[in-house]
């Protein structure tokens, strides 16, 4: 396609030619490989981090009814699915359990049994591969019977006595083989704490990618579905998680992470806080991630069910806009098929 240059029908309007004197923002976008030449960003198999959901059980694969394609794993399942990302290239998975009703109570003590579910998944995905990256979620939430994150006195999630258990969870993940620990619970000091509780424990080069920035959002209840959440928890978790009316927080959460160890940060959910992202990667040049989050895949992978949106390639825009905002990659339940649509 090129552009004819031509005068005004109307005699009264100033041409185009003269209006752009020759500058024509349209010419680099003229054909597939002028635009590939141009390129700002891109959207690789390495950008990826797929979250998996773990039940108890064989043979199990339970669907989530409101995160469409997307099923609950016995751990001899999860086996088969960590092959085929490692086969597909995604560097991580992060694991999520449903833990059973029966097992949760106020204390969340199950996340300290080191042959829970998560434990149990990090043994087998390390027998099943060496070529992929384990990340684990620590916050009590899957494990309490009140579906919060910290231990609770009345009506007060209690900040230390909290981060003290949330030391002994990520020793009991880092002992079962977890490469990465992602704090999700956004207590005071637990970046800090886990950190100094990896090192002394032996475990230097597990990593840890804080939630950084994680606001009370009301993109997780599919999540809450998944991990059976949205039938325990009590009230909402606006006195931990960050109010979505703020962005200088942000920088300050983000900062005392760093400061307290945090080797990549996070922000969730993604795409309704992407300026979120490009403030964090601007001020701290740290590995940036994003989480987009299970509201944002519903949202799309409903609304492409439907016939509504063109699904593939409204999740692939999605994605290249959290590389645009600065990410360096996106927690996303979209991986394998994203992956999958990359091999071309
Ligand atoms: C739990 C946790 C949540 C998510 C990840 N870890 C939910 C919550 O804080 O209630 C949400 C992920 C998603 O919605 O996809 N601490």
């Amino acid at each position: 396609m090129t552009f004819q240059s031509r005068p005004s029908s109307n005699p009264d309007r100033t041409s185009v030619d003269e209006i752009v004197g020759g500058r024509r923002m349209r010419r680099n976008r003229k054909s597939d490989w002028a635009r590939r030449m141009v390129r700002e960003n891109t959207l690789t198999v390495d950008d990826l981090i797929w979250p998996l959901f773990v039940i108890a059980g064989s043979n199990v694969r339970q669907p989530v009814a409101s995160m469409p394609g997307v099923e609950r794993l016995s751990v001899d399942e999860i086996r088969r699915d960590v092959a085929r990302a490692a086969e597909l290239g995604i560097p991580a998975v992060a694991v999520f359990p449903y833990t059973d009703p029966a097992l949760r109570d106020a204390t969340g003590s199950e996340a300290l049994n080191a042959n829970n579910l998560v434990c149990q998944a990090c043994r087998a995905i390390r027998e099943e591969t060496g070529d992929i990256g384990i990340m684990t979620d620590v916050a009590l939430d899957p494990y309490t019977s009140h579906g919060h994150d910290g231990l609770m006195s009345g009506e007060e999630i209690l900040n230390d006595e909290t981060v003290d258990q949330l030391v002994t969870q990520a020793l009991v993940q880092a002992e079962a083989g977890t490469d990465i620990i992602g704090p999700s619970d956004m207590m005071d000091g637990r970046i800090g704490a886990i950190r100094e509780g990896l090192d002394k424990g032996g475990f230097r080069n597990v990593q840890i990618m804080s939630y950084a920035a994680k606001y009370a959002s009301a993109f997780y209840g599919p999540f809450r579905d998944a991990v059976g959440t949205n039938a325990t928890l009590i009230g909402d978790k606006r006195t931990y998680q960050m109010d979505p009316a703020n962005t200088d927080e942000a920088v300050r959460e983000a900062e005392l992470d760093i400061a307290e160890g945090a080797d990549m940060i996070m922000v969730k959910p993604g795409m309704p806080y992407l300026d979120i992202i490009r403030r964090l990667k601007d001020t701290f040049a740290m590995p940036t991630f994003a989480y987009q989050v299970s509201g944002e895949f519903a949202m799309i992978a409903a609304a492409g069910q439907n016939g509504w949106i063109d699904h593939d390639r409204a999740m692939l825009e999605s994605l290249m806009a959290f590389k645009r905002a600065g990410a360096d990659g996106i927690l996303s339940y979209f991986a394998p098929m994203v992956a999958e649509k990359l091999k071309g």
